[in-house]
């Protein structure tokens, strides 16, 4: 074979594509309950939109980004997250405008050049939520618990969610400062990675899963420790509202996320099934991204998710019912005049919001049965010349296996 799907891509077969589809529709009944409308963004946008946002110094803008230039020379990018394009639609047409709160949800493609593993693409899919306007903690609350919700709805039952507040501006550079006194002597023992974080953005130490890299940072001080006031009245508010909405979280100090644009609450579910990359979702507040990006200052919360791994979890699970939609139909035909006549007969159908089809490949009654049992249709209707001249066909109901002989008139009326 010639070509083949690139590395860290994948095709969403036929047979994969419906549990996609029984998730997704899923999600969507649950964003509706909590309010959220949907956006579609481009899927490339100009590089800087994606340096400003994300951060000069994250893996994702240093190493992983799908970057160009397009034929007029301008330096374009495949999103590697949908925040940024959100938060430019929604500054581009003045959506706080229309209303102070903007809850939004997304679904799409977005790109990383990482390399590829079980749960890591390079084109990979996520469903994500934003909601811009409010510096609510009750608002990061009824996201996390959205979260929860979709995992639990999704009847998921090992993942674990992991909480924190990472700060801002005004107390981030005091425990910067503590971290690297605490690290200076120990940046010798890092992995290069982490020699770089060290320098550049030592707050991704965190993340590192290197031995050498924990072992040294097994003590060193952490955020939570240094939170000012309004950060910290703002977490304990978070877990407030968690509790009073009976979230269960773990809260874990040492939890960082590979994005600069997150202030106070961050926040990952994880699943122990995934191996390595176990993060199902991850997200947080971003209260200086409107503002970074051009906008009146206007406080802001979301996470996103990775649809191929909550796809993996739910296929290890096996509890989350996925449903394929039936073929309502396969009219087996028997000669041409039958074949003209269920090509009509299918057209009514259809019109009627009954799925159907049938044979193109002229095969025989046995090739057609077999066909229409592959196409796990609910009935088949078999029409014969004889039979047809007398206005009568067999239909034959594909879960009973009972076969009897109908009036062709009488056929739509079978599903009205
Ligand atoms: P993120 O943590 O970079 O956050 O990605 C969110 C989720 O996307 C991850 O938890 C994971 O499930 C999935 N994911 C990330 N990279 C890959 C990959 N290479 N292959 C497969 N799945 C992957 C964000 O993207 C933020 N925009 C989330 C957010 C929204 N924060 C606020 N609003």
């Amino acid at each position: 074979m010639k070509h083949k799907a690139l590395y860290g891509t994948h095709d969403i077969l036929p047979d994969e594509s419906f549990k996609w589809q029984n998730f997704e529709d899923k999600l969507r009944s649950i964003f509706a309950l909590y309010n959220y409308k949907e956006i579609r963004t481009p899927i490339f946008e100009e590089t800087e939109l994606f340096t400003r946002s994300i951060g000069q110094d994250t893996d994702i803008v240093q190493k992983e980004m799908y970057t160009f230039l397009d034929q007029g020379k301008r330096s374009i990018t495949l999103r590697p997250e949908g925040t940024a394009g959100v938060v430019r639609a929604y500054l581009e047409h003045n959506l706080g405008e229309k209303s102070p709160l903007v809850k939004l949800y997304y679904f799409g493609s977005m790109f990383r050049q990482e390399r590829p593993q079980k749960g890591r693409l390079r084109q990979f899919h996520q469903f994500g939520i934003e909601a811009i306007g409010s510096a609510d903690p009750s608002l990061d609350a009824e996201m996390i618990e959205m979260a929860a919700r979709i995992c639990n709805d999704a009847a998921i039952t090992d993942f674990k969610l992991h909480l924190n507040s990472i700060g801002c501006p005004v107390c981030r550079p005091v425990h910067r400062d503590k971290l690297l006194d605490f690290m200076r002597d120990k940046v010798g023992e890092l992995c290069d990675d982490c020699k770089t974080r060290f320098m550049r953005n030592p707050l991704r130490m965190f993340d590192c899963k290197k031995k050498e890299c924990t072992e040294q940072l097994a003590n060193a001080p952490v955020m939570i420790d240094y939170l000012c006031q309004e950060c910290q009245t703002h977490y304990s508010q978070v877990k407030g509202y968690l509790k009073e909405l009976n979230v269960n979280y773990f809260e874990n100090p040492r939890l960082v996320r590979g994005l600069d644009y997150y202030t106070k609450t961050a926040f990952e579910i994880k699943s122990s099934l995934l191996g390595s990359q176990d993060t199902l979702c991850g997200g947080g507040r971003y209260d200086l991204l409107v503002e970074e990006l051009g906008g009146a200052p206007t406080p802001a919360v979301g996470f996103a998710a990775g649809i191929e791994r909550f796809i993996i979890v739910l296929q290890m699970q096996k509890k989350f019912k996925f449903a394929e939609k039936n073929l309502n139909l396969f009219i087996a035909t028997l000669g041409e005049d039958a074949k003209i006549f269920a090509s009509k007969l299918i057209r009514e159908l259809r019109e009627k919001n009954v799925s159907c089809d049938t044979d193109y490949l002229q095969r025989s009654l046995k090739a057609q049965m077999k066909e229409a049992n592959r196409l796990n249709a609910e009935k088949v209707l078999i029409i014969g010349e004889e039979e047809m001249k007398k206005g009568m066909a067999v239909l034959r109901d594909m879960q009973t296996g009972e076969q009897k002989e109908i009036k062709l008139s009488e056929i739509e009326r079978i599903w009205s």
